[in-house]
């Protein structure tokens, strides 16, 4: 019987050549397949006789089990390559920064009315809000603008029915809060208002803040110092100043015109006035006793000077890429 050690070897380096799976296969059907090197040698057993046969069995033996040791030694490293391999290209830098979670914002107006809100409220202002949606009593005839009244051709008012209208200013939230409390009050009235009226610096729907101090001893210098005061700190300017242009308002007398002091120019940002006697004669308030002022102020005018939005329209055609600037 020929010794067949030579094979261990034979089949080590083989195996070692072999660098996956199905070449592995291969390779150990040429020792220990059907018609494999080993295979051949235990069949040859039966040819020897009933003496030699048992120690050349076992060599054979010995042979195998050497053979399939370096088979599994060499299934192992192949198996553990691999996997090393797929770890490999699955890894997770856990140490990269976070992808950043896209945020929304807040509207360029909806800042704008926090801000102006803020402001008021820390001279002791409260909100107060009235319905979008006025009877013509309380937009235009409670505010001493009568039917067939001129001023009210002023407004181009969107009507709802004969009796109800969009509201066209602020103002009827006076009337509202007005017939409910009684003096001393001091509001502020946020809110959107509508006309008739489409171009850069007209939108059919905008904001307006209206302002009412009603007491004892209300006066125009109060107002002016008010509105001022609110100025400056909106904006953020010491030196800005405001003029009261004479005007004529129904529910105000006297009446102004806000201008405010502009990179050496005037612009004008509202309207203002003493509450008219006939307003305060519809909520039931003394007008020997009580008087107050009002202000009404055009809130995207602000945003737009605030923020250096030179149309108005921007605010609202929802473009993601004007809106995000406003994300902070
Ligand atoms: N309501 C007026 C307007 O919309 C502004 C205003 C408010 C004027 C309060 C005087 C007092 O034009």
């Amino acid at each position: 019987m020929a010794n067949l050690d030579y094979l261990i070897a034979e089949a080590q380096t083989d195996f070692t050549s072999c660098v996956d799976m199905p070449a592995l296969e291969n390779a150990k059907a040429k020792y220990l397949g059907k018609t494999g090197a080993l295979t051949e040698a235990l069949k040859g057993l039966g040819k020897l006789s009933t003496e030699e046969r048992p120690a050349a069995g076992a060599a054979i033996n010995v042979v195998k089990q050497a053979i399939e040791t370096a088979l599994n030694v060499r299934r192992e490293a192949i198996l553990g390559a691999t996997q090393a391999k797929q770890l490999a290209g699955e890894s997770l830098d856990v140490t990269l920064p976070a992808r950043a979670q896209s945020q929304g914002g807040l509207h360029p107006v909806t800042l704008t009315l926090q801000r102006i809100e803020q402001l008021f409220h820390s001279i002791g202002f409260d909100v107060a809000t009235g319905p979008e949606i006025e009877t013509d009593f309380y937009n235009f005839t409670a505010l001493n603008i009568p039917e067939n009244h001129p001023a009210r051709a002023m407004h181009d008012t969107f009507y709802v029915d004969e009796t109800n209208v969009l509201r066209t200013h602020t103002s009827p939230v006076q009337i509202h809060y007005m017939e409910n409390k009684a003096p001393p009050l001091k509001i502020i009235s946020p809110g959107r208002v509508y006309r008739v009226d489409s171009d850069a610096t007209h939108s059919p729907m905008f904001h307006q803040v209206e302002g009412l101090w009603v007491d004892e001893n209300v006066s125009f210098a109060n107002l002016k110092g008010v509105v001022q005061d609110f100025l400056q700190k909106f904006f953020e300017r010491d030196d800005l100043t405001v003029r009261f242009r004479p005007s004529f308002f129904p529910f105000t007398e006297p009446s102004a015109e806000i201008d405010m002091s502009w990179n050496g120019g005037w612009l004008e940002i509202g309207g203002c006035g003493m509450v008219h006697p006939e307003v305060f004669k519809h909520v039931n308030i003394d007008s020997e006793k009580y008087r107050g002022f009002a202000f009404g102020l055009g809130v995207e005018r602000l945003a737009m000077l605030r923020y250096g939005v030179n149309d108005l329209r921007h605010f609202f055609n929802n473009d993601l890429h004007f809106l995000q600037q406003f994300n902070k």
